[in-house]
């Protein structure tokens, strides 16, 4: 096969977008995919700083190579989890990624703030991952507010996004609906967060990076059962066989003409957020759900 841009050897091929190409024409090919993204939604300009949450996986470490080369005002954020055999491969690689390609990188580590997560397993009965994935979005949120970020970036691609479409469709979750997206505005103490990468597949954010020499981390955290929406990924892969294009099509298809309708539902149920009397943090509950996890962890 040829590149399409180039007509050199393709080392990518990409039935979805009827095309090959080779390395160096890959690179602009996703770097076109990014920019449109952000163009599009209007995610964000050279004039924002954004914080890009970096947990040391193909896609965030991806991400960060690819808005460094188009000249945005970056920085990473790690959140070290303090898993045993895990959280340290997973901060060394962020760490070596940051310092070859010169990125600023803070790291923000759970142990010292009380909530190592094989602590919070210990006290919780249900599933530890949806929890972590709570600790872990408060944390991202309080320190770009904290610091002067006022955009927050995260690696999701167009596979995870589709799935978590697919699954709040199949579940009807209004709320959920209104309220998912690429660019999700900041209010009322959140920051604005955007996913950079949803028009990009696994597949071509995992060539990117090995192309790029990024060395990332490929280990799932000890914790899961596997990636997340694992079930309708591959429902979702299956008809991507099928259909090539439909994954973006279902997802930009809801961008512009399904969600609407669901985010007036979701501002017609949304309760009044207050400052959490502990942290600060906004939330519709007495105290924030990070302050009541800390409760529990000191029970
Ligand atoms: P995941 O839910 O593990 O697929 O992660 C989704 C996104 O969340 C990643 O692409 C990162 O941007 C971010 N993320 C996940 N874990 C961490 C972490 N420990 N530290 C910083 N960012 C993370
Ligand atoms: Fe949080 Fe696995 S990354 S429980
Ligand atoms: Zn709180």
């Amino acid at each position: 096969m040829k590149c399409t841009r180039c007509k050199k050897t393709a080392a990518v091929a990409l039935p979805r977008h009827n095309a090959g190409f080779c390395p160096e024409c890959y690179g602009v090919f996703f770097s076109r995919q990014v920019e449109k993204a952000i163009k599009e939604r209007e995610l964000f300009s050279k004039e924002d700083k954004i914080l890009i949450a970096l947990s040391g996986g193909k896609d965030s470490l991806a991400l960060a190579r690819e808005l460094q080369l188009l000249g945005y005002n970056i920085a990473g954020l790690h959140i070290d989890l303090a898993i045993p055999g895990s959280s340290v491969k997973a901060r060394g690689h962020v760490e070596r990624f940051c310092s070859d390609f010169g990125v600023d990188l803070h790291v923000l580590e759970m142990e010292n703030e009380g909530m190592p997560i094989p602590e919070v397993r210990k006290k919780f009965n249900r599933p530890v991952c949806s929890v972590c994935g709570r600790i872990k979005r408060y944390y991202f949120n309080r320190f770009a507010m904290d610091n002067g970020f006022n955009v927050l970036a995260t690696g999701h691609n167009l596979d995870d996004e589709a799935a978590r479409l697919f699954s709040n469709v199949m579940r009807w979750d209004a709320a959920y609906l209104g309220a998912q997206g690429p660019d999700l505005p900041g209010d009322q103490g959140f920051v604005r967060k955007v996913k950079p990468l949803y028009r990009v597949s696994e597949f071509e954010t995992a060539n990117y990076s090995f192309l790029a020499k990024i060395d990332y981390c490929y280990a799932p955290c000890p914790y899961s059962k596997g990636a997340s929406f694992t079930f309708y990924k591959s429902l979702l892969d299956e008809l991507e066989n099928e259909q090539p294009g439909r994954k973006l099509s279902f997802y930009e298809g809801f961008l512009n003409r399904g969600r609407q309708a669901f985010a007036r539902i979701d501002q017609e149920d949304g309760e009044k957020l207050c400052p959490c009397p502990r942290c600060g943090y906004p939330t519709t509950g007495e105290i924030c759900g990070i302050c009541r996890i800390r409760e529990i962890m000191h029970h």
